[in-house]
């Protein structure tokens, strides 16, 4: 898709779909100054009830040529509206839009300037939602569902060319980088390994010049991150630890580590899982995903901070050779640990990289993963869990969840909780039990950030959407990371 800003109120290019924004009284918002707009016939026919009153209901009108239709969109009242409404807004618009079929649509949205949210970031929530409610899974389809808009035309005032610009920047950014999550979450496990997402990592690399390294097995080996491999041992797809450097900071600024959960297929290895639904764990590696769709934005973007990605990947699998209930593992902390579920194995993998990200003594590691059921019980599907041994960090992943239309809630991580991990044979168990199950992975995994800022975000609940004809990947929460890095850009 094709976007375009024009400073012209006027509408004047040849379209498929116009989009009007409609007021609670049934007043065209944006119809001012747009010569195409049949406004009569718009009115008319908004006399007819044509449009439900909710804010962000919609409705296509066939303009009376025949040649163009206009897309009817409530905006209840448009002074007082926020970040959340309008995201609500273009969500909807878009997801309308995405069912039919035209060439250019276009919308003007002077009348959104002056409102409470910023030009920029109208522009960017715009942009996010075209991008984001277009979106296609196509991979292994023998027929390829067609891009149905080419061009994105959006108006606005001459004045405010320059802030919408930016947002559209930024909003393409950010929106290619949560498809490209998308991509790689809907991609089956058979096309999805670990070998496949150290191939990813390197053509990011190549695309925005930053450093990158696929560790293979010996290498891993050699790192001694024993928790990692007991994972990967059950599976014949070698494990992968993918590193990928953007430093386009200063010398001098401690980087961000982001660290994914990758394990590209979640069988629950000899603590097998049930069978139903057990597909979905081919999303297993959404923090993988998510921490790569971010890398594709930062390097669109070409940000001026220091950023590191780190990915352990693998398969947990049942097999002759897998690792068991009550294995003891040596972790590259030192710290041992004794296996009661193999199923809990994201922490098992994570732990190691959490030890490899000491190494950049980094100002913040956050790492992101599809961690416990339990989170999904605790928050269901609307946030991420987010942990923090610093609260302003929580803070600021949260503030940005608000920002970004992409939320996430600060759960506890009191000393209280950790005795529930006490092992009899090891330094610790790698499961606490039923009770608090999000919160005692969080806990397990602080035993290895002991020497950094850091957060967790369980995004079990939030990666993806299970069953039903939404089935598939969200690309959450490349957008709050995102939006995170931009703050932290701007208190540079
Ligand atoms: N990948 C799962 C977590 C998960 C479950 C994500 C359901 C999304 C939906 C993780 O590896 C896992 O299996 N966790 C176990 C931990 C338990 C054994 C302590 C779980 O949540 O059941
Ligand atoms: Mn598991
Ligand atoms: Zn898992």
């Amino acid at each position: 898709m094709k976007f375009d800003i024009t400073s012209t109120e006027k509408i004047t290019h040849s379209s498929d779909i116009i989009i009007l924004a409609i007021d609670d009284k049934n007043n065209l918002i944006n119809g001012n100054g747009i010569n195409e707009v049949d406004e009569s016939l718009v009115k008319k026919s908004l006399k007819k009830d044509v449009l439900g009153n909710s804010e962000g209901d919609t409705n296509i009108l066939n303009d009376s040529t025949g040649s163009r239709q206009y897309l009817l969109v409530r905006v209840s009242d448009l002074k007082s509206v926020n970040i959340k409404r309008l995201g609500k807004i273009f969500n909807k618009t878009f997801t309308h839009l995405s069912k039919l079929s035209f060439k250019t649509v276009q919308m003007c949205l002077c009348k959104f300037a002056g409102t409470e949210v910023a030009v920029e970031e109208v522009v960017k929530l715009y942009v996010r939602a075209s991008l984001h409610n277009f979106y296609k899974i196509n991979a292994v389809k023998s027929k390829k569902a067609t891009q149905a808009v080419v061009k994105n035309i959006i108006h606005l005032n001459s004045k405010y060319l320059k802030e919408a610009k930016q947002g559209l920047k930024l909003g393409q950014a950010i929106g290619e980088g949560s498809n490209l999550t998308k991509d790689l979450g809907n991609l089956p496990p058979n096309y999805c390994t670990p070998t496949y997402l150290g191939s990813v990592a390197k053509k990011i690399a190549k695309d925005n010049k930053m450093k990158v390294k696929v560790l293979g097995k010996a290498e891993i080996n050699k790192l001694k991150m024993g928790s990692f491999l007991s994972v990967a041992r059950g599976s014949r797809e070698e494990p992968k630890f993918i590193v990928l450097e953007h430093m386009k900071g200063n010398k001098s600024q401690k980087p961000i580590v982001l660290v994914g959960k990758g394990i590209t297929f979640d069988a629950g290895g000899i603590s097998l899982k049930p069978g139903l639904n057990m597909d979905e764990m081919k999303w297993d590696m959404g923090g993988a995903a998510t921490v790569l769709g971010v890398m594709h934005t930062v390097g669109k973007l070409n940000l001026p901070l220091n950023i590191v990605a780190l990915v352990p990947s693998c398969e947990n699998l049942p097999d002759g050779l897998a690792v068991k209930p009550g294995d003891v593992v040596t972790s590259m902390s030192g710290q041992t640990i004794e296996i009661l579920n193999t199923d809990a194995e994201g922490r098992l993998i994570l732990c190691d990289a959490l030890t490899y990200a000491e190494r950049y003594k980094p100002d913040a590691v956050i790492d992101v993963a599809t961690l416990t059921g339990a989170c999904v019980i605790a928050l269901g599907h609307e946030a991420s869990a987010v942990y923090s041994n610093i609260d302003s960090l929580a803070s600021e992943l949260i503030n940005a969840g608000e920002k970004a239309n992409d939320r996430a809630w600060h759960m506890p991580l009191w000393d209280e909780y950790q005795p529930l991990l006490d092992s009899n044979f090891a330094d610790m168990a790698n499961i606490g039990g039923r009770a608090a199950g999000s919160i005692t992975a969080a806990c397990f995994l602080s035993r290895f950030a002991t020497k950094y800022n850091w957060a967790h975000l369980d995004i079990a609940g939030t990666a993806w959407i299970s069953g039903g004809k939404a089935k598939g990947s969200t690309g959450r929460p490349v957008n709050l990371l995102s939006e995170f890095l931009l703050s932290r850009l701007k208190s540079k």
